[in-house]
């Protein structure tokens, strides 16, 4: 009996923070994605060759970055990210304060979100990008993934660990085995 219930609590625990897809490959819109591990934030990071011209001070988003936590553990524990991860970037923009007193940057709000999921028996190239923005500026409940030109490739080139970006991220690099 203790045994099933442990069972039961396991399937419990990953059908928690799971990527959740209808029919093949739409994945649902993650939802508690704040409550799982944080890591990492960046302000207007991109690859962009015509970034110096076009960018102003203000026009600058901020990409806050999330895990699911039971990826997390197994990339703490071995260094590899498993099936059934999925990653979550969340876009803020950004606020400048300018006044006697207070200065800097902060976020605002939300605009855009995007997620990213590992799984190798769904789909072919094994990452797969999805976008959650209607273009009146609300979310949807589900996505397609998008064609591997739009997103995988520059994964693919300029990530650093398996198509994850963890270069910028500290909390990612703090967390896995040395080597
Ligand atoms: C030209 C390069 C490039 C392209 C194209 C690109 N990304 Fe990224 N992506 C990045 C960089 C750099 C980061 C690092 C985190 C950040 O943005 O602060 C990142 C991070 C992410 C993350 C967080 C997890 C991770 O893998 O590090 C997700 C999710 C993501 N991108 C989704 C997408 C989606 C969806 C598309 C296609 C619509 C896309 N990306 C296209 C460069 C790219």
């Amino acid at each position: 009996m203790g045994l099933l219930w442990l069972f039961v609590a396991c399937m419990v625990a990953q059908e928690v923070d799971a990527p959740r897809f209808e029919g093949k490959d739409a994945l649902l819109r993650p939802v508690g994605y704040r409550e799982w591990v944080f890591i990492g934030s960046s302000l207007g990071l991109r690859y962009d060759p015509e970034a110096a011209e076009k960018s102003r001070p203000g026009s600058e988003r901020y990409h806050n970055v999330y895990i699911n936590p039971s990826s997390y553990r197994e990339f703490s524990r071995t260094g590899r990210f498993p099936d059934g991860t999925i990653l979550v970037l969340e876009l803020a923009s950004a606020a400048q304060k300018n006044e006697p007193g207070l200065q800097g940057s902060y976020q605002d709000k939300f605009v855009a979100l995007e997620a990213s999921v590992k799984d190798s028996r769904r789909f072919e190239d094994v990452w797969a990008y999805f976008s959650f923005d209607e273009k009146d500026g609300t979310v949807k409940d589900k996505a397609q993934p998008f064609p591997k030109k739009a997103c995988w490739s520059c994964h693919n080139q300029k990530a650093e660990t398996d198509h994850v970006f963890t270069q910028f991220y500290p909390i990612l690099r703090q967390a896995r085995p040395s080597k």
